[in-house]
C-alpha cells in the first residue's frame, strides 16, 4: 500500500522500511524488532499497516518503542534524585517492558500475586530481595500470611483534580492514623512508613505537597508509638504521554521542595515512588482499522459520521471512556491539504452499544472502510486492561528497540536461558 500520513494537515509518504534483525550469532530475541539507526517505531507501525492491509487481515495492533522506557527512566531519576522508582506493573505488564525496566534498574510495584510473580520472574537475582513491593491496599488473608508483616500506612489524599481519583476507595484520614498506629503497636505489628497515591494522572502538584506534609505528621505519630518509621512511598499519579514533560518537571520541582522541608536529606528516610503512566504511556501506539461506517444527517442538517473500528472499549481503549477529553488519532491516508472535518463517533467492534472509544465526538475527515487510525501514547492501562469480550482477541504488540539497549537485553536473555525458565512475550512460561 502506498499512501501518506495525515496529521494536523501534513502528509508524509508511507515508504517501505526494511525488516530489522539482530546481528548474526547474537542472542537477540526473535520477538523484538531491532530498529536500525535512524529508524523509528512509527516506521515500524507504517510497515505493519502495509503488511496487514496487503494480507487482507487488517487486525488491530500496537507498536511498543522500548527505548522510550530508558529516556523516561533517565528523566525520572534526574528530576527526582532522592526518589527510587518502583514501576507499577499493573500499568503495562508486558514481559518486555519489565525486562527493559529491570536492566535500567527500577524496582517493581506488584499489586497482586500474579504481578509479584511477574516482577520476581523478571528482576535480576542480585536485587530480588529489595526489588519487588507488594502494594495492594486490600490484601486477602492468604496473601497477608505470606510476607513478614512490615506495614506501610496508606494516607487519604486530596485527589479531586486527578483524572482517575482513588481516595474514595483507599486511604486513612489523619484522625484515623493515630488509632491505627496504636492498634498496630498493641498487636505487635511493625509500621515502617507511610504511602499515598494522589490519583492517576494528577493535574496539580500541590496534592503531592499536602500529602507529603501529612506523611510527616504521621511519621511523628508513629514514632511516638514506638514504630521505626523509615519509608516514605509517594505513589504514582505522575502525568504520562507525549508532551507531558513540562507538567512532570513542575510536579517534580514541587515534590523536591516538599521533601526538602518535611524529609530533609540526612533524615534517614528512604523515599520511593510507584510510577506507572509516566513510564509506560508513550511507549505504545495503537493502530486500528475502520471496519464499517455510517453517515447520519441530524436534525438541523449536521452531517455526522459513525466509524466502527476493530478495537474498542473492551480491548485497548478500556480507560479512554473515563477520560474527559477524547484522544486525537493520526489518520493514515493520503488526503487533500485541508480536508473538511466532521463530528465522528468512534465505536468498537462488539455488540455492546456502550463499546465506543470516547465519551465525546472527535473531528475527523471523511474516511473509508479499510482506512487506519493510529493513536499515540497508548501504553498505560491499555493491553493490561483489555479483555476478550465478544470473542475479540487483544491486539498484538510488536516490540521495537533501538540498538543502544541491545547489550542490556542480550544479558537478560542469556540470564533467562541459563535459568532454563522465563517468560515469552505473552507472559506465559517458556
Ligand atoms: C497503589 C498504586 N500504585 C501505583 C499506581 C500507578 O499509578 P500511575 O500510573 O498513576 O503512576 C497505581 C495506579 O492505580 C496504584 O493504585
Amino acid at each position: 500500500m502506498e499512501g501518506s500520513v495525515e496529521g494536523s494537515g501534513t502528509s508524509t509518504p508511507l515508504g517501505k522500511p526494511k525488516e530489522s534483525q539482530g546481528p548474526p550469532g547474537s542472542v537477540w530475541p526473535k520477538e523484538l524488532i531491532a530498529l536500525e539507526p535512524g529508524e523509528s517505531a512509527w516506521q515500524v507501525a507504517l510497515k505493519k499497516i502495509q503488511e496487514l492491509s496487503d494480507s487482507g487481515h487488517p487486525d488491530p495492533f500496537m507498536v511498543a518503542d522500548l527505548g522510550v522506557l530508558a529516556s523516561h527512566h533517565r528523566a525520572f531519576c534526574q528530576a527526582l534524585p532522592r526518589v527510587s522508582p518502583f514501576y507499577a506493573v499493573k500499568c503495562n505488564s508486558s514481559v518486555w517492558v519489565l525486562r527493559v525496566l529491570d536492566t535500567l534498574g527500577t524496582g517493581f510495584d506488584c499489586a497482586s500475586q500474579v504481578s509479584l510473580e511477574l516482577g520476581l520472574g523478571t528482576a535480576a537475582p542480585r536485587t530480588l530481595a529489595d526489588t519487588c513491593l507488594g502494594t495492594r491496599v486490600c490484601k486477602n488473608p492468604w496473601h497477608l500470611s505470606q510476607p513478614s508483616p512490615r506495614l506501610v500506612l496508606r494516607l487519604l489524599t486530596k485527589d479531586s483534580e486527578s483524572i482517575f481519583p482513588l481516595s474514595t476507595k483507599f486511604g486513612a484520614s489523619l484522625e484515623a492514623c493515630e488509632r491505627l498506629l496504636k492498634s498496630a503497636r498493641d498487636l505487635g505489628l511493625a509500621v515502617v512508613g507511610t504511602s499515598f497515591h494522589v490519583g492517576s494522572n494528577c493535574q496539580t502538584p500541590h496534592n503531592f505537597r499536602q500529602a507529603i506534609a501529612d506523611c510527616r505528621r504521621v511519621f511523628e505519630m508513629g514514632r511516638a508509638f514506638g514504630h521505626d518509621m523509615s519509608l516514605l512511598d509517594i505513589g504514582g499519579g505522575f502525568p504520562g504521554g507525549e508532551g507531558c514533560e513540562p507538567q512532570f518537571e513542575e510536579m517534580a520541582r514541587v515534590i523536591n521542595a516538599a521533601l526538602a522541608q518535611d524529609f530533609p536529606e540526612g533524615s534517614g528516610v528512604e523515599i520511593i515512588a510507584e510510577p506507572g503512566r509516566f513510564y509506560a504511556a508513550s511507549v505504545c501506539m495503537a493502530a486500528v482499522n475502520i471496519i464499517a461506517k455510517k453517515a447520519v444527517l441530524e436534525s438541523g442538517g449536521r452531517r455526522k459520521l459513525l466509524y466502527y473500528l476493530n478495537d474498542g472499549h473492551y480491548g485497548t481503549f478500556r480507560l479512554c471512556l473515563r477520560e474527559p477529553v477524547p484522544r486525537m488519532p493520526i489518520v493514515v491516508k493520503e488526503l487533500c491539504s485541508d480536508p473538511p472535518l466532521f463530528p465522528c463517533t468512534l465505536y468498537g467492534p462488539t455488540c455492546d452499544a456502550f463499546d465506543k472509544l470516547f465519551r465525546e465526538e472527535v473531528q475527523l475527515p471523511e474516511l473509508d472502510v479499510g482506512d487506519w487510525l493510529v493513536f499515540p501514547s497508548m501504553g498505560a492501562y491499555t493491553s493490561s486492561m483489555s479483555s476478550t469480550f465478544n470473542g475479540f482477541p487483544p491486539a498484538s504488540t510488536y516490540y521495537a528497540m533501538e540498538p543502544e539497549l541491545r547489550p542490556g537485553m542480550e544479558t537478560v536473555q542469556k540470564r533467562k536461558k541459563k535459568k532454563g525458565k522465563g517468560m515469552n512475550v505473552s507472559g506465559q512460561s517458556e
